[in-house]
This record gives C-alpha cells, structure tokens and sequence, in this order.
C-alpha cells in the first residue's frame, strides 16, 4: 500500500502567503495531487493568479483576502477555510514578511510589523487550525521557518528571530497536539531564488558568492521545497511531529574541506 503514501487527493488544505513565490509553487503542486485548496493573501492581486494557476493545473481554490497583521483576522481565516471547503486538513503556514536594516536602524514599528505576520499570524492560524482538525480525527501544519531560525545573517536580525520562534513554536504545538493527531512540522530552507530574497543574490557577485558558499553550488527553487510539503502534509509522515527538516543545498552540512585541501 505504500503507493496512497503521499497521496494528497480530496485533502482540504489552505495556504497563507498563496501568492508569494513558494505559496503559489505549493499551490500549483497540490493541486496536481488533488487537493482542494482555500488560497490566502494580502490582495485580490495576488490571489488571482494563484487561482487561475490552480485552474490550468485542473484543480479548484477559493480566495480568501486578509491582512494577517491584524492580530483578529488569522483564526477567522482558517475557520472561514474550513467552512468554504468542508474540512481542513491541511495548513500551510507561508505568509512571511521582512524588512532588511541593520539593529541599530529598526524601529519599534518595524520590528511589531515582522513578528505580526511571522510568529503572531502563524500562532493563532493554528491555534485555530489545532480544535478544527482535532475534531476531525487529526490533520497536519506545516509552517515555513527558514534556516535563519540556526544560521543568521546581516540584517535579518527580526526576520531571523521570528523563524526561530516558528521553529520553537513547532515543537510546542506538536508536544501539547500530538494526542489529538496534528502533527506540526516545519521547513528551514536556506536561500531560495524568489523575488522576496532578490536583495541578497540580486548582483552578479553576491550570486556568485552563495554559488560558492553553498556545496551544491547553486540556490534553491521553490519547486525543490514541494517534496518535503507533500511529505509532511500527507500520511507518509504519519509518525512525525515537532521536526524541522533543513533544505540548504548541503550549507550546513560541515565546512568547506575541499577549498582547505587547495
Ligand atoms: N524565499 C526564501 O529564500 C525563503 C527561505 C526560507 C524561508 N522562507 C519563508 O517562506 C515563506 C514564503 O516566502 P516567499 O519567498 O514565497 O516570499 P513571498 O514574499 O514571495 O511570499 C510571502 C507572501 O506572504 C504574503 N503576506 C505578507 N504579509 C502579509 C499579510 N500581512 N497578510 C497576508 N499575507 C501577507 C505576501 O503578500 C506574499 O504573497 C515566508 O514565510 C518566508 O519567510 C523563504
């Protein structure tokens, strides 16, 4: 029977951040696995896109347009998904937000508007999630941390913090859930070339720079964090939770030996 393993057909799984660029690549990918999809963002602007995506992939989303900065709107989100699809046993915590500055340049303001959409959004998203799937016999969350959660960089230092607390938080919902069978689970990708990571390997030599740093010598795409999610999200990880699983190209993998050998 290992065959229905990752199989994802009829779930009822909603995604936050389904517009960004790993939101709308997950969408797209369960949806080809049949997955009935509700579709969160900011905006109708970036939501239809994701919708007609999902049509050409011959699948079905609802749209649901919230600002998760809002700290009322998040559980109302998940259960208005839940009501429109009949179920959720699914949720993809994607919707992230950063706002790049040196410490000594970020304000109070910027600092509330990060943790507003990484940690608090995702907090009662699956607060909400947590009665909902348990009542239906268990289901699965699965948040996007990042490796910055372990490994920080320049001007990061809020957007870093907040992946660690998603990171934590992983494993607190996973230890007091696991009971009522959600399972929490979260991705820690290194870089992935998208648009929201554009200012870091935008310019030929910073490209260049993380070609080197990174042993298998490129960045990732979104397309490379869609086996984890299908993995985490269906039945083939039925007996993880709390987990982390690091998607970095071989970065924290021990250092590099080959350049001390030259
Ligand atoms: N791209 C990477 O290299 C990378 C690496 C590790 C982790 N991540 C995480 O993966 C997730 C997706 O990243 P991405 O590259 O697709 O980024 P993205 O910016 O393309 O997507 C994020 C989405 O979240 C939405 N969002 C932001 N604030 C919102 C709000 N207040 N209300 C509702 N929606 C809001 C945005 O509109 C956007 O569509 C984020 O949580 C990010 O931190 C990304």
């Amino acid at each position: 029977m290992t065959d229905t393993l990752f199989d994802l057909e009829g779930r009822a799984v909603l995604i936050t951040g389904s517009g960004g660029a790993i939101g709308s690549t997950l969408a797209r990918a369960l949806a080809e696995r049949g997955a009935r999809l509700a579709v969160q963002d900011i905006s109708a602007d970036k939501v239809d896109p994701v919708l007609e995506s999902v049509a050409q992939a011959g699948g079905s989303a609802v749209p649901i347009v919230a600002d998760l900065s809002d700290p009322a709107v998040a559980g109302s989100v998940v259960r208005d998904a839940h009501a429109v699809l009949g179920g959720l046993d699914v949720l993809i915590n994607s919707a992230g937000t950063n706002r790049r500055k040196r410490i000594e340049e970020v304000s109070a303001e910027d600092f509330d508007a990060i943790v507003a959409v990484n940690l608090r959004a995702l907090y009662f998203a699956s607060q909400a999630a947590h009665p909902l799937m348990a009542d239906a016999g268990g289901g699965s969350i699965v948040n996007l941390s990042s490796l910055s959660a372990r490994f920080s960089f320049n001007t990061i230092s809020v957007y870093a913090a907040t992946k660690a607390g998603v990171t934590s938080l992983t494993r607190s919902c996973a230890r007091e859930w696991a009971r009522d069978r959600v399972r929490v689970n979260c991705l820690e990708p290194f870089v992935i070339k998208t648009e929201f990571t554009r200012p870091l390997w935008g310019e030929d030599h910073r490209q260049r720079w993380f070609d080197d740093v990174t042993p298998m010598g490129r960045l990732g795409s979104p397309d490379e964090l869609v086996g984890a999610v299908v993995f985490l999200a269906s039945d083939a990880s039925s007996w993880m939770t709390g987990q982390s699983l690091v998607i970095d190209g071989g970065l924290t993998a021990g250092a590099d030996w080959d350049s001390y050998a030259d």
